[in-house]
């Protein structure tokens, strides 16, 4: 399978595969823990929160696997390619494990969780398989292995958001960071798995969200990203409107839900749970609030669903000018039968009237996309609607994907996986193709303006340039010079580009994100 991205930083191909460092919090336990992380931001940021829970424990993190006593690898099961990657990844932990028989070595995240315990006999060399939701359980886990057991936990669940754990940030700038607000899926499109692997939507308390928010911006971080797979759709209630939960009732989630409303013959829509109810917290609140803590302070979120993200959204974002003007919106598809196929439960018209909105609201907001070629049925003509709604929308980035049936799901179960892979690929490459124009177009008509770039480093290439993002979140380099360093805003005058980064002078040190 081929997937074509162009990079930013929520699903930045360079970070597959990173292992992560933190400074020790509790005195060692004389044991070396190592992680690694694949997929979305979101494993990312899980991948924080597991490192802290064992540090608590006394284990240390390493950079090098060979000198590990547990080595963790935290998986992503969307497509195909993804979890084959993590296959392969798994032979080079062999001899590892030769040379040190007592390694734990533990599968974490998605690919745990849709394979279970089949894991255990499909792969010898995993010791440990443990879901989203269950990483609370990590040291007992390890201690079951210790004691010469194989060990799984894949239970989810509908309130664990690790509200209580502030993940410790070692491998990063020190000025952008990932708070993830909310977790799991409700949506049910029928291509995705991850509804099935991460569960249920349940969002994070506010005042945690926020509490987390004000610490890092105390410790120098310059933004934010507000993480979670669909954060329009973000809703705290108040303590005294929280739904009482029985503590006998057993949670049906994952596929086993989808396999229970579709025998009882229910819409799908019974899925979700939308309905805002006076005093509940929404996104537009919530992002209000962190937007509030600081005009220094940058404020991104991903990922919205076209399906509900809201005009009050929009018009919060408009009010507070430390809200990056830039949304990432997927489509998946330009044509309408494609999109009921898909359980997107948007048509063509609704994108294009939620585009118009967004244009209208908050003009010069920058808007990316997902998309992806040759779904079960698509004809050539439905694959033009793809290509002319990009010529409408004129995207400024995109990640671009070939479909890739995964078991269990909806279009799994219901569709036949019938576009001949030659056909999605020649597909997905002319949608590459335009949305290659449609970037450089894009970054063309930036060229003389002056663009507000909070600084995050060396550029890649040289470290006589500095690199950041503007505000819209496109890569802006210009030359190191007197008065301005990274964590600092400066306004940079934009004299040409490439089809993906914006390149010029900067013009004087800035206070304010915007
Ligand atoms: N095949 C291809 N792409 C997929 N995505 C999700 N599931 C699949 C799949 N089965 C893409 C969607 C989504 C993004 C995170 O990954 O475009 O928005
Ligand atoms: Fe998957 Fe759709 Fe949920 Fe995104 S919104 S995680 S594509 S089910």
């Amino acid at each position: 399978m081929m997937d074509l991205v162009i990079p930013d930083k929520v699903h930045d191909e360079s970070r597959q595969g990173e292992a992560l460092l933190l400074e020790p919090k509790t005195e060692s336990n004389g044991r070396k823990l190592y992680i690694e992380s694949y997929g979305c931001a979101m494993n990312f940021s899980d991948s924080e929160i597991v490192a802290s829970i064992l540090a608590e424990k006394g284990f240390e993190t390493t950079a090098d696997y060979n000198v590990a006593d547990v080595i963790f690898i935290n998986t992503c099961s969307i497509r195909e390619n993804a979890e084959q990657r993590v296959r392969n990844r798994l032979r080079d932990f062999t001899i590892a494990k030769v040379k040190n028989p007592g390694l734990v070595v533990g599968v974490l995240g998605c690919m745990a969780e849709r394979l279970k315990s089949k894991f255990l006999e499909e792969e010898k060399l995993v010791d440990v398989v443990v879901g989203p939701d269950a990483y609370r359980d990590l040291p007992n886990l390890i201690e079951q292995v210790d004691g010469g057991q194989k060990a799984v936990n894949v239970l989810l669940s509908r309130e664990e958001t690790y509200a209580d754990i502030s993940p410790v940030r070692l491998n990063s700038n020190g000025i952008n960071a990932f708070v993830s607000i909310m977790r799991g899926c409700d949506n049910m499109c029928s291509f995705c798995v991850v509804p099935f692997t991460r569960g249920r939507e349940r969002s994070r308390d506010p005042q945690s969200i926020v509490a987390e928010c004000a610490g890092l911006f105390d410790s120098g971080y310059r933004e934010v990203t507000l993480l979670g797979q669909n954060v329009d759709s973000y809703k705290w209630k108040p303590e005294n409107k929280q739904e009482q939960k029985t503590e006998t009732e057993k949670p049906v989630l994952g596929m086993d839900l989808l396999d229970k409303v579709l025998a009882s013959g229910e819409d799908l829509s019974v899925m979700y749970n939308h309905t805002v109810e006076e005093g509940d917290v929404t996104f537009a609140n919530l992002l209000e609030m962190v937007a509030l803590i600081s005009p220094e302070l940058r404020v991104r979120f991903s990922t919205s669903h076209p399906k509900d993200i809201t005009d009050d959204v929009l018009y919060t974002i408009a009010k507070y000018d430390n809200i990056c003007n830039y949304i990432h919106l997927p489509i998946q598809s330009g044509n309408s039968r494609v999109l009921k196929l898909m359980n997107r439960t948007y048509n063509r018209e609704w994108y294009m009237d939620r585009v118009a909105a967004i244009n209208r609201i908050i003009p010069n907001c920058a808007i990316s996309t997902d998309i992806i070629t040759g779904f079960c049925s698509e004809t050539e003509e439905e694959h033009q609607d793809t290509l002319s709604i990009m010529d409408h929308v004129q995207f400024y980035f995109a990640y671009m994907f070939m479909y890739s049936e995964r078991p269990g799901t909806l279009a799994a179960k219901r569709y036949a996986d019938d576009i001949p892979d030659a056909i999605k690929k020649r597909r997905l490459q002319e949608v590459v193709a335009k949305q290659q124009e449609h970037s450089h177009e894009r970054l063309k008509k930036l060229v003389g303006t002056t663009q507000r770039v909070l600084i995050e480093g060396f550029s890649k290439k040289s470290n006589k340039d500095y690199s950041g993002r503007s505000d819209q979140n496109t890569v802006v380099v210009f030359p190191v010079g007197e008065g301005y360093k990274p964590g600092e805003y400066v306004d940079v005058l934009i004299e040409r580009c490439t089809t993906a980064t914006l390149i010029g002078m900067a013009h004087s040190p800035q206070t304010s994100a915007n």
